[in-house]
């Protein structure tokens, strides 16, 4: 059976060429098309990210419009969607109603199935970015029991999300722009990470010719994994756990033991051997969004800031190369937004629509791509033969 490499992981094995998204994980260096993460998130917005990723250069004024516009025009779900939501129980979680309604805008767009037409790849990836926010802040209305609140045109990508998330009939969510402008940036780090986990999903579930609104239905599936989007979930946790600084040492003990289970999460990163570009953005967002709500003796960001400081000077950390990650300070930026905790994984999701969408669509475009076919190496029974059931 030596014919064919066995790379469990894939940890030594390239799937695809791409020209969208280049780590390095020694240096610490994450581009989209070229340009740092640093650059775009402080000079521009999530929708730029999206037109840069999904087009390959950034937009100039009449091109950002327009593309701002046809998002806009796209925001509002079919009316039907609402029956998909209240079909699951109130305490469903917002990942497995993700799931479902993305993978049900199928049936309502049946140009998404005509893949070889690009006018409709084109208008199917508008309605993903465009609708995803909707999606999100229904499933999150839907839990609480409150109305959904239909999308308004008039504000920014980000502003328009709070507006569906935080805006009831009876009392309009007042936009706050540094609220708005922390939620873009996690929006554009999240935006995408090469070929990870839920974008190969998508990538291998769009190989076979399926539709965009499944294959993107397939990557929500596979985000939802613990070891994936749920990272920021069990960073926030760990530190609510630990509880104050005086109970950082022995945390530390804990996780350098070599008989306990115990990890500091938000630490470590597969491909980043140095401090992950994205966690030194969200730790300055995390103070502005603290300092803008007076809340800058969080003892939970003390806390993150005290126990990152001691992690970093650790032999156990240092010699290990794990620095903090993404998700480090993501969860407490989240929950000051007012998002509660089970809807991280949904808001991650949002953001990483776009990677999805662009990925996929360049494998689509892509005149080498093949249906994803993965061999293996057959370790069953071989051939035998069956006897009567009595003789069994
Ligand atoms: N805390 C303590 N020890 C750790 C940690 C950690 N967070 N991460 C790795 N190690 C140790 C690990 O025990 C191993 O030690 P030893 O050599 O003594 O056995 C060594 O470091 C190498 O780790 P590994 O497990 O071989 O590394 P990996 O590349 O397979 O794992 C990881 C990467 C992200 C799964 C892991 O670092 C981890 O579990 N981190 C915590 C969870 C987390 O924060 N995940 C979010 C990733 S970023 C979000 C995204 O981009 O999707």
């Amino acid at each position: 059976t030596g014919m064919f490499t066995y790379d469990p992981g894939f940890m030594s094995t390239a799937a695809c060429n791409s020209a969208i998204t280049y780590i390095d994980g020694d240096k610490g260096e994450l581009l989209y098309r070229g340009y740092p993460i640093e650059q775009l998130a402080a000079k521009g917005d999530f929708l730029e990210s999206c037109y840069l990723l999904l087009n390959g250069e950034l937009p100039n004024t009449a091109q950002k419009e327009e593309f701002v516009y046809m998002v806009s025009r796209h925001t509002m779900v079919h009316e039907q969607m609402q029956f998909f939501f209240r079909g699951f129980r109130r305490d469903a979680h917002p990942m497995s109603v993700l799931v479902g309604t993305v993978g049900a805008l199928a049936s309502f767009y049946h140009d998404s199935l005509d893949i070889n037409n690009p006018r409709h790849r084109e208008v199917s990836a508008i309605r993903l970015i465009a609708k995803m926010p909707t999606l999100v802040a229904m499933a999150y209305k839907y839990s609480i029991g409150q109305p959904f609140v239909y999308p308004k045109n008039e504000l920014s990508f980000s502003a328009n999300f709070m507006h569906m998330m935080f805006s009831t009939p009876c009392e309009e969510y007042k936009i706050n722009d540094v609220l708005v402008r922390a939620l873009d940036r996690i929006l554009i780090l999240h935006a995408d990470h090469e070929q990870n986990a839920s974008t190969s999903t998508v990538r291998l579930a769009g190989s076979s010719g399926a539709n965009p609104f499944a294959c993107i239905a397939a990557g929500i599936a596979c985000l939802w994994g613990p070891a994936h989007g749920g990272a920021n979930e069990a960073a926030l946790s760990m530190l609510e756990q630990i509880g104050s600084v005086d109970n950082i040492p022995e945390f530390i003990r804990q996780v350098k033991d070599k008989n306990s289970s115990v990890k500091l999460m938000g630490f470590g990163h597969r491909v980043y051997k140095n401090y992950d570009p994205r966690a030194k953005l969200m730790r300055e967002t995390c103070y502005e969004v603290l300092a803008e709500l007076g809340l800058e003796n969080d003892p939970l960001f003390k806390l993150a800031m005290a126990l990152e400081k001691i992690a970093l000077e650790d032999e156990y950390f240092v010699s290990r190369k794990l620095y903090p990650n993404v998700d480090f300070y993501s969860g407490i930026v989240q929950r000051a937004l007012g998002i509660p905790t089970a809807l991280f994984t949904g808001i991650f999701a949002m953001a990483r629509t776009i990677g999805w969408v662009a990925q996929w669509k360049e494998m689509i475009s892509d005149p080498e791509q093949k249906i994803g076919r993965p061999r293996q190496l057959f370790v069953g029974e071989t051939t035998r033969t069956v006897k009567p059931i009595a003789e069994r």
